[in-house]
C-alpha cells in the first residue's frame, strides 16, 4: 500500500508507532521499523540528551530502516534541555520527528535546516492548520478516544478526521483507537495517509514493559479508562486504578480549585513504577479506549502484517464486493 506518509517517510506499511513515555525505548522502534513501519523513541524519557544519543546507537544497531524521535513539549516550570535533545537527534542522523505537546514553531528552522521532517500530534483542527502554517511536514490527528492527551474539545475521530481531512493540505495520519485493519481502512475511508498507534503496540511482545502492563491491558474493555487532570486543562487518558481513583475523588472534592501537587503523589514519578515495576495501582498512565479491542500479545511482525492483510482483504473483498454483488 502506497500513501502519500509511506512516500513521505520512505517506509512500507502506512502505520507509525506513537512517542510513549517508558515504553518508546529501542526495542520497540527497531521491531516497528524492521516490520515496515515507523518506529519511534521517546525522546524525554531518557534522563539526558547524551542518554538519546546513547539510546539511537542501540536503535540503530537493531535496524537500518528509518526511525523517528518523539519529542513531546510538556508545560514545565524547568524544561528539559530541548535543545540539547535536537542536538542528539540530529548528530544521530535520525530523519524524523514527532512533535507533540505544544506548538513547535520554535524548534522548526533547527529541524528544518537538518533536513529533518516533521510530523506534529495535536488534538484540533486549528492546532493543526497552525502547524502548517508553520512548515511542518505532515501531522497525527489525535481523536478523544486516543491514549494519553486528548486535548480539552473531546471531537472524537469519526468528526475530527473528515474536518482534518476538508481543511488540511498536507497528509496526516489518524491516531487514538487505531487497533487492526478494520481501523486503518476507516481511517483511510476518512481522509487519513495511516494511522497511528499507542496502547496497541503496548501489548506486543517486543514493549519492554512488565508483563502486568500487557495483562491489564488485555483484561481492560472500553469501559475502563478515565480522564484526569481536567482541572488542570491537561487532560489525561489513563486506564483505571487504584491510584486513578484517589485523583479522581480529589479532583472531585476540590473542583475547578485542584491542583498539581494535590495529586502529584499518583501522577508524578508514576511511568518507571508502572512500566518496570509493574505496579499497576500506581496511579496515572495513559491508555486508549482501544484496549477493548486488544485481546493478544503479538510480536510487532505479526501485529503488522495482520493489520495489512486485514485491511487489503477488507478493501478487496467486503468492500469491492459491495458493488459487483459478491458479499
Ligand atoms: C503508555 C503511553 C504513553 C504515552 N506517552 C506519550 C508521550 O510521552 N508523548 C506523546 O506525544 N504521546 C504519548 N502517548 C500517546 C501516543 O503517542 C498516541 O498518540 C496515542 O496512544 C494514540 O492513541 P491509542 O492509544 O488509542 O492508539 C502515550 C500513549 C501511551 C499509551
Amino acid at each position: 500500500m502506497k500513501t502519500p506518509i509511506t512516500e513521505l517517510f520512505g517506509i512500507e506499511h502506512p502505520i507509525v508507532q506513537g512517542g510513549m513515555h517508558c515504553v518508546g525505548l529501542a526495542e520497540l522502534a527497531a521491531a516497528v521499523s524492521n516490520a515496515g513501519g515507523l518506529g519511534t523513541i521517546t525522546a524525554l524519557t531518557q534522563p539526558s540528551p547524551r542518554h538519546l544519543a546513547a539510546e539511537i546507537r542501540k536503535c540503530r544497531e537493531m535496524t537500518d530502516k528509518p526511525i523517528g524521535i518523539n519529542l513531546t513539549f510538556l508545560p514545565a516550570v524547568n524544561p528539559p534541555d530541548y535543545p540539547g535533545y535536537i542536538q542528539a537527534i540530529i548528530e544521530g542522523g535520525v530523519k524524523i520527528v514527532e512533535t507533540a505537546g505544544n506548538n513547535p514553531e520554535r524548534w522548526m528552522p533547527v529541524l528544518k535546516k537538518a533536513g529533518i521532517k516533521v510530523i506534529h500530534k495535536c488534538t484540533s483542527v486549528r492546532h493543526a492548520l497552525k502547524a502548517q502554517a508553520i512548515g511542518v511536514d505532515a501531522l497525527s490527528i489525535d481523536g478523544f478516544e486516543c491514549g494519553g492527551h486528548p486535548g480539552e474539545d473531546d471531537v472524537p475521530n469519526f468528526i475530527l478526521l473528515p474536518r482534518a481531512a476538508e481543511e488540511l493540505k498536507i497528509p496526516f495520519i489518524a491516531s487514538g483507537g487505531m487497533a487492526d485493519g478494520r481501523s486503518l481502512v476507516a481511517a483511510l475511508a476518512l481522509g487519513a495517509a495511516g494511522i497511528n498507534m499507542g496502547t496497541r503496540f503496548v501489548a506486543t511482545k517486543e514493549a519492554p514493559v512488565h508483563d502486568n502492563v500487557k495483562a491489564a491491558i488485555l483484561a481492560a474493555t472500553e469501559l475502563d479508562t478515565r480522564l484526569v487532570m481536567r482541572p488542570l486543562r491537561n487532560t489525561e487518558r489513563v486506564l483505571v486504578n487504584a491510584g486513578v481513583e484517589r485523583i479522581l475523588a480529589t479532583e472531585k472534592e476540590l473542583g475547578p480549585a485542584t491542583t498539581f501537587k494535590d495529586i502529584a503523589t499518583y501522577v508524578s514519578g508514576v511511568y518507571p513504577r508502572v512500566m518496570r515495576d509493574g505496579e499497576m495501582d500506581a496511579g496515572a498512565w495513559s491508555c486508549g479506549m482501544v484496549a477493548g479491542l486488544i485481546d493478544d500479545v503479538p510480536a510487532v511482525g505479526e501485529l503488522i502484517g495482520r493489520i495489512m492483510a486485514e485491511a487489503e482483504q477488507i478493501i478487496r473483498q467486503r468492500l469491492v464486493g459491495m458493488f459487483d454483488g459478491r458479499s
